[in-house]
């Protein structure tokens, strides 16, 4: 199965964003052909800090790189480096209805929270159509908040098959019903909007303050305390197994320890865990230029199907090239 998906640069990643979506991703690349870009063009939409862009753009590169995409094993690139995706985003466009868009829950969600509503925004979910279906995607693993965009892939694929047969392969999308919603330090989902993140590359004594940061109860040093609506525990069983679940709720429940020494330890799993992830990445950052060549390795390959389905695409609907020129068009 051909399985796409498309990272926002937006900054630091934090453990939410990898026990939520970065390790399942990790894992698909194991058994199907794995397409991940990071989506610069989308990020345009939101962000207008051109350092910051460029900036965020190399660090998520990294960061994935860090955390398992394997370049061997997937194909990884950047957005804007394959310029197809442009083309066919405006060909779609003139196969999308405007209903569609104005539809779009994440459109009126984003300039509700204050995004100015500037047509790039509106248009968003078309250029991720065009993502997807320039690569004759089987499958796209999203978030809730984005099924709806691949449903609307879904309706201008439709549309423009009508028209002209089988030209686009109809996604499907798939969300992990089984990734529990990760608590952030103060027991709200973890997300950047809510300021409440433990980002997975924090130095070790920034991490050890955030962490003692994190809400509990005041039940006494002395007296047995509730796992189970803690949120230094829901947090540590994301690094144990079994056996180390059980041994942890022993330890709560024993009233020996205080939550200091809860938190304490919950800082250590998470240093310990990301601790090959944290070498890997000091390594890149060390060599970016092995970072650049993964990256114009994995646009190569993407610009050739890309370009493969365009030819495709532009017969279909009729645009000249003075390559071809009239009488072979
Ligand atoms: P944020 O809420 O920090 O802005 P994003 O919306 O950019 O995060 O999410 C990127 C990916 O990480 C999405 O697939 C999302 O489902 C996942 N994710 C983000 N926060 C959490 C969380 N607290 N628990 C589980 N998954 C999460
Ligand atoms: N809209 C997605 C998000 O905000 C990012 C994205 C862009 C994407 N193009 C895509 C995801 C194509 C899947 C497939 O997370």
């Amino acid at each position: 199965m051909r399985v796409l998906s498309g990272i926002q640069p937006s900054g630091e990643l934090h453990i939410g964003n990898y026990f939520g979506a970065i390790k399942q991703m990790v894992k698909l690349q194991e058994n199907n052909e794995l397409f991940a870009f990071i989506a610069n063009y989308h990020a345009l939409t939101s962000l207008k800090d051109a350092e910051a862009l460029k900036k965020n753009t190399l660090n998520t590169a990294i960061t994935y790189l860090s955390l398992g995409i394997d370049p061997n094993k997937s194909v990884f690139w950047v957005q804007s480096d394959v310029k197809e995706v442009l083309e066919l985003y405006w060909i779609l466009s003139s196969y999308t209805p405007m209903g569609l868009l104005e539809r779009a829950h994440s459109y009126k969600d984003k300039v509700a929270k204050g995004i100015h509503p500037y047509h790039g925004l509106f248009s968003y979910p078309v250029l991720m159509a065009a993502d997807i279906l320039l690569f004759d995607t089987d499958i796209v693993p999203v978030g809730k908040d984005q099924i709806q965009h691949v449903e609307i892939t879904r309706d201008i694929a439709l549309k423009f098959n009508n028209e002209h047969g089988e030209v686009f392969k109809l996604p499907q999308y798939k969300v992990d019903e089984e990734v529990a919603v990760i608590p952030g330090i103060d027991g709200a989902k973890m997300s950047k909007s809510y300021k409440n993140t433990i980002e997975i590359f924090m130095e070790e004594k920034a991490l050890t303050k955030r962490v003692k940061k994190i809400v509990t109860d005041s039940t006494p040093l002395e007296e047995p305390k509730d796992y189970e609506n803690c949120n230094v525990f829901a947090l540590s069983k994301l690094f144990l197994d079994k056996e180390g679940i059980e041994d942890l709720k022993r330890r709560y429940k024993s009233g020996k320890e205080g939550y200091g020494h809860f938190k304490l330890y919950l800082k250590d799993l998470i240093w310990e865990y990301f601790k090959p992830y944290r070498e890997k990445r000091e390594y890149y950052l060390k060599h970016i230029d092995e970072v650049e060549d993964i990256l114009r390795e994995g646009a190569k390959k993407a610009r050739e199907i890309a370009k493969e389905k365009m030819e495709i695409v532009r017969e279909k609907v009729g645009i000249y090239s003075s390559e071809k020129g009239f009488k072979n068009a």
